[in-house]
């Protein structure tokens, strides 16, 4: 079939949309109609080129929700009309990984799928016999797409797809870090490093597991009044001193429960430092910088703060997504209050734009569907 696609065609230039051939479903692959689409930090950070494991051309995008169109031989747990919120992160089931309940790092498809090919090494997408290759096993950016079966969710009907499309990325890694990978328990102190998509996500997901105190941190002033509105009880804008100051504003000792959204080294070694003594566990979200380095004095560790971190918060995709798409459906967590920009397909560079100037919190991508 022919569909309209935004295809990174050289690094550091606008992405070009256009027509592109896709391929019928092979077996254990799915088509989907894809109806609503985030723009994520990742998709720029490798349209820039500064992503030494990316490539061009490529369809980007991997925020994507939308509805079954096709299943290709072998596909049992999906069918035409379900609809779906695409996860770049699969989870299989079976692997390893999967059975241990300890990862969310499921090793079923992720060689193939870190080149741009889907499991059997081959691509769906092409243009005039060229393959193109696919990106993060998603490429959302178009107005239907084939991924792996074990790479969709599976969610209630009922959820608009323009807010569910953010649990395919930003949302639930915030979310799923302070819910599953961290376990916030209830009472707790929280303090969140960053309050863009991820930070407000693990805001809410602090709220969610009834934190006490969740302390959100960011320079913007506008984005702090974002966090208490999804559940933040203090708001610091950082200085030199901001360790101490969260330190001093959680009982001498630092918060239970760290998190970091930001993506910068210095900020990751302050949510370690602000991490309870004893017994504080510190997230980390961000994506560093290509060969940045995280220092930490190790006796903040010999005294008992602990680090994790989490690709896509730690969520188990087909397992955590729909829960997602529940506590939203039943008025618990609120989704719609990050979209903050509407836009088409053809204005992708656009949302590219707002994302840099960091005007709001998340655009989407809305696709005609007839
Ligand atoms: N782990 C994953 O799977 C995963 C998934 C999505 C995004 N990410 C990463 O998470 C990070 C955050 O993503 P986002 O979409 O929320 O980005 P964002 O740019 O919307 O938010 C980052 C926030 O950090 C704030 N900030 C800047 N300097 C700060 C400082 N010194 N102290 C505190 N806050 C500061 C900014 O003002 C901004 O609000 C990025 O690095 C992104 O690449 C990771
Ligand atoms: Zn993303
Ligand atoms: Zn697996």
């Amino acid at each position: 079939m022919k569909i309209r696609a935004a295809v990174l065609e050289e690094f550091g230039k606008p992405l070009v949309v256009q027509d592109l051939e896709l391929a019928p479903p092979r077996a254990g692959e799915v088509l989907v109609r894809v109806h609503a689409c985030g723009v994520c930090h990742t998709d720029l950070y490798t349209a820039s080129g500064v992503d030494p494991s990316g490539y061009a051309p490529t369809v980007l995008g991997h925020e994507g929700a939308g509805v079954v169109e096709a299943v290709g031989e072998g596909v049992t747990s999906l069918r035409p009309g379900d609809h779906v919120v695409t996860l770049f992160s699969p989870e299989c089931g079976e692997c390893v990984h999967c059975r241990s309940g300890k990862t969310n790092i499921c090793l079923a498809i992720r060689e193939q799928q870190n080149r741009g090919y889907l499991p059997d090494g081959t691509t769906r997408l092409s243009r005039g016999g060229e393959p193109i290759r696919h990106f993060m096993g998603t490429s959302t950016f178009a107005e239907a797409t084939v991924l792996p079966e074990i790479a969709l969710a599976r969610i209630d009907p009922a959820a608009s797809m323009t807010s569910a499309c953010l649990l395919a990325c930003g949302a639930t890694t915030g979310l799923a870090a302070a819910i599953w990978k961290a376990e916030v328990e209830p009472g707790s102190t929280c303090a969140v490093f960053g309050a863009g998509m991820v930070g407000l996500g693990a805001v809410a997901g602090c709220k969610l597991r009834r934190a006490e105190r969740i302390l959100a941190i960011d320079p913007s002033a506008e984005r702090l009044e974002l966090a208490r509105r999804w559940g933040a009880t203090d708001l610091l804008q950082p200085d030199e001193h901001i360790v101490q100051r969260v330190v001093e504003m959680t009982g001498g000792f630092g918060a239970d429960y760290t998190f970091e959204a930001t993506g910068r080294v210095d900020v990751m070694g302050q949510a370690v430092e602000a991490a309870r003594m004893g017994w504080g566990l510190c997230t980390i979200l961000g994506v560093a910088g290509r060969g940045e380095k995280l220092e930490i004095v190790p006796r903040f560790l010999i005294t008992g703060r602990r680090v994790q971190g989490g690709s896509f918060g730690g969520a188990k995709g087909r397992t955590h997504v729909p829960q997602l798409v529940d506590m939203y459906l039943r008025g618990e967590l609120d989704l719609d209050g990050f979209v903050s920009h509407r836009v088409t397909l053809d204005q992708v560079n656009h949302a590219f734009e707002l994302m840099e100037q960091q005007d709001g919190i998340r655009s989407v991508i809305e696709f005609d569907v007839h």
